[in-house]
């Protein structure tokens, strides 16, 4: 097979190319990357001498270069997508290009070239918070965040492709996902590396707002599931199954680094930020995935791999990324406000 990844330079779907490559020997992959700010050809540098691979860089809105793609290729992944909540809520414009028009992109590309199968990759965050007990994958999808509109906003175009045109489409819907390469602005790649640094770990609100961490590995290896397995026509939810507070990612964080707990900083509330998620993912485990790495030891790998590669996430944490950060972060509202 011949695959064709998009966002392939980006934190899951580079882990997704090397586990392709290393997996699949007959395979061959195609990377369409952007490289934004959370693209990074670095990801890519362990499969770089490798004959069935090669790099692309370009956008996924650019129908010329995606149409040309797509002939050469049997499959598109798509991964490619603004990806962080908090910049969504800064500036959606951008989230509602790549994330809804760059997928339309790549649907015709791939039917003009009658691809047999296309994967678009979206997340537990369209079906919005949930209060209680887990999403099927029937569920409505009731995005809050800019960012999750926007996956949402692609999955509805993906479902009138399937109905329309008959169009091979699977989607994912993964859980909040940690693991190596991961850009340093997401909660735990964040609070590992400015604890590092001794830099104080600005938590949400009162940090109880669960999330279900799932590793990026068995991410990747849920995908080539769904893609090699899944049934055409079908969504399927990506947990672990876990509930883990942004207070129980700090206190493990800096428990595990033998850090103060004086470093844990309350900061003002995400603005909509949702409570909670939680995905039944049945039917993907009915296929025979079953991810098996618990918060506690995925965490403790991770934190290993930032400590090992500094020399990765350090030319990260500069220039832009304060500027965010600065933007970003506000002290908490006064008690009782
Ligand atoms: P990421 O931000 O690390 O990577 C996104 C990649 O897409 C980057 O390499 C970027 O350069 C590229 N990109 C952005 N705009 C592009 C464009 N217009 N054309 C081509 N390339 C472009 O994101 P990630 O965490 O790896 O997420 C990948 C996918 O998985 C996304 O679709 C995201 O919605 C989904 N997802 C992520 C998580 C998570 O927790 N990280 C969970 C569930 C689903
Ligand atoms: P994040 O990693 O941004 O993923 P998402 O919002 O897409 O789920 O955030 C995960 C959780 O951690 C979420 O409840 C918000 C919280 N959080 C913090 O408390 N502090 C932070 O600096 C960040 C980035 C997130």
């Amino acid at each position: 097979m011949r695959l064709l990844v998009t966002g392939g330079a980006g934190f899951v779907g580079s882990e997704f190319v090397r586990m392709t490559l290393r997996e699949h020997p007959d395979d061959a992959v195609v990377v369409l990357d952007k490289l934004t700010y959370a693209g990074n050809e670095r990801n890519l540098d362990p499969v770089r001498n490798d004959s069935r691979f090669r790099f692309v860089r370009g956008d996924i809105c650019d129908q010329t270069l995606v149409h040309e793609l797509a002939s050469a290729t049997d499959v598109i992944v798509n991964f490619a997508a603004e990806s962080h909540v908090d910049r969504s809520l800064e500036a959606p414009g951008q989230f509602i290009l790549t994330d809804v028009y760059g997928t339309f992109t790549l649907m015709e590309a791939a039917r003009e070239a009658r691809h047999a199968r296309f994967v678009q990759v979206s997340t537990d965050e369209v079906y919005g918070e949930v209060d209680s007990g887990s999403s099927v994958e029937n569920d409505p999808l009731l995005p809050r965040s800019p960012y999750s509109a926007s996956k949402a906003g692609a999955e509805l175009l993906v479902n009138a492709y399937r109905a329309s045109y008959g169009f091979p489409a699977v989607i994912t819907r993964g859980s909040n996902t940690y693991g190596p390469y991961q850009y340093p602005e997401k909660i735990i790649p964040l609070f590992i590396t400015n604890a590092l640094d001794d830099l104080p770990l600005p938590i949400y609100g009162d940090g109880t707002a669960v999330r279900d961490y799932l590793h990026v590995s068995e991410h990747a290896t849920g995908i080539d599931t769904a893609l090699r397995r899944g049934e055409v026509g079908t969504d399927y939810n990506l947990g672990f199954g876990g509930e883990t507070s942004g207070v129980t990612v700090a206190d493990a964080v800096l428990r595990m680094l033998e850090k103060p707990a004086a470093l844990k900083q309350f900061v003002r509330d995400r603005p909509g930020h949702d409570r909670r998620y939680s995905l039944d993912s049945t039917r993907l485990r009915a296929v025979g995935w079953t991810p098996h790495i618990s918060f506690e030891e995925g965490l403790r790998s991770t934190i290993d791999w930032y400590v090992d590669h500094e020399e990765w996430w350090r030319p990260l944490k500069s220039g832009e990324f304060w500027d965010f950060y600065r933007r970003n972060y506000k002290p908490a509202d006064p008690v009782g406000s």
